[in-house]
């Protein structure tokens, strides 16, 4: 891959088309996940865009509530990338005005999901196997939404070829203010080593920026691909789960560490009254349990305590129980 000179620092501010953003570090787009509460983490660790989890267009569509509710932008996250989902242009295209009416900064859509429930509708990664609707997608999201910019996530390929390298320069063509790429086959999952190649040669190719995703674990990972793989900025996924303080530690060019379980339970609780104010206390509840096992796994509690994590009503309770199993829990002291 070549080397270059004129690679840009994780710090320094770029833009997808109109949109300015004050650094290249993105969260990652995470389906059941990437919740407001998240993203508003991701922006208070320092990340310069956030990505709603992918949204279902047919669900604006429709007016499901619980689907447009999850378009709802809070001031403090801003700016804002909504991610949609599906096949039918003229449905993607009304779900994104819709996107934009309710505060999208920019609609991204999605190309790369490789979940059969998302592919059987012609969605998600499936899109790419059929070239000439995803330019009619694209094209008709991106007027749709205008001004604001549309960026498109893809894979290397739906299937066992690579086959972003033809595709990509038509969805510029069709309007696409950017390119997201993981660059995994869909038929890979999230398994291997993504192959940053691809990344490599489409920002070689394409006019405009690219952005990586895949296995960035730290600041070295991010600054190789912005100098050696050309990427304009880098999405963080996997990473974050259960450890926000990797996008500060990458932004300030510092290896990711382990903080103190007291440290982490506070960090907890701030995320737990951000996801209560989202979706009320009883379902956050449930929710966080998803989250117990990503922020405890460096503290190694055992399966006992976990199994009663799991069966906590909400964080208080869990909490509680963490300070009384754990030593290091010890200094902790709820803020409520
Ligand atoms: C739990 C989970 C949910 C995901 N959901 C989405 C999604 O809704 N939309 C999307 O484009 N990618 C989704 N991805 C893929 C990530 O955005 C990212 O491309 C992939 O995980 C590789 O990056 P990483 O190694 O930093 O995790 C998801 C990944 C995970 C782990």
């Amino acid at each position: 891959m070549n080397s270059r000179s004129d690679a840009a620092d994780i710090r320094s501010p770029f833009a997808i088309a109109s949109l300015a953003l004050a650094n290249r570090l993105v969260q990652a787009p995470m389906a059941g996940v990437a919740t407001r509460a998240f993203r508003l983490q991701a922006r208070r660790f320092g990340v310069g865009l956030v990505v709603t989890e992918m949204i279902g267009s047919y669900g604006v569509y429709y007016r499901n509530p619980r689907t447009l509710a999850m378009l709802a932008a809070a001031p403090e996250e801003r700016p804002l990338l909504v991610q949609l989902f599906g096949a039918r242009p003229e449905v993607m295209a009304a779900a994104a005005a819709r996107a934009v009416e309710a505060g999208a900064d920019a609609v991204d859509i999605n190309m790369g999901c490789p979940v059969r429930k998302v592919m059987k509708t012609g969605a998600g990664a499936a899109l790419m196997a059929d070239g000439r609707l995803a330019v009619r997608v694209t094209a008709a999201v991106v007027a749709a939404a205008a001004p604001v910019p549309v960026t498109v996530k893809l894979r290397s390929g739906p299937a066992a070829e690579v086959t972003v390298h033809s595709l990509a320069p038509r969805l510029v063509e069709a309007g696409a203010a950017a390119i997201c790429i993981h660059p995994r086959l869909a038929v890979e999952g999230r398994k291997g080593r993504a192959d940053h190649r691809v990344t490599a040669a489409l920002a070689e190719a394409l006019a405009v920026p690219v952005i990586a995703s895949g296995d960035v674990d730290g600041p070295e990972r991010a600054a190789w691909l912005l100098s050696e793989c050309g990427a304009a900025a880098v999405m963080v996924g996997r990473a974050s789960l259960g450890n926000p303080w990797i996008f500060a530690d990458i932004l300030a060019g510092e290896r990711p560490r382990r903080r103190p379980l007291v440290e982490v339970l506070a960090e907890m609780e701030v995320f737990d009254g951000d996801l209560c104010a989202e979706m009320g206390e009883e379902r956050a509840g449930r929710f966080m349990r998803k989250f117990y096992g990503w922020y405890l796994r460096p503290f190694r509690p055992g399966s006992e305590l976990m199994r009663a994590l799991f069966t906590a009503a909400d964080f208080q309770e869990a909490a509680r129980l963490l300070v009384e199993a754990m030593p290091e829990a010890a200094g902790y002291q709820p803020r409520a």
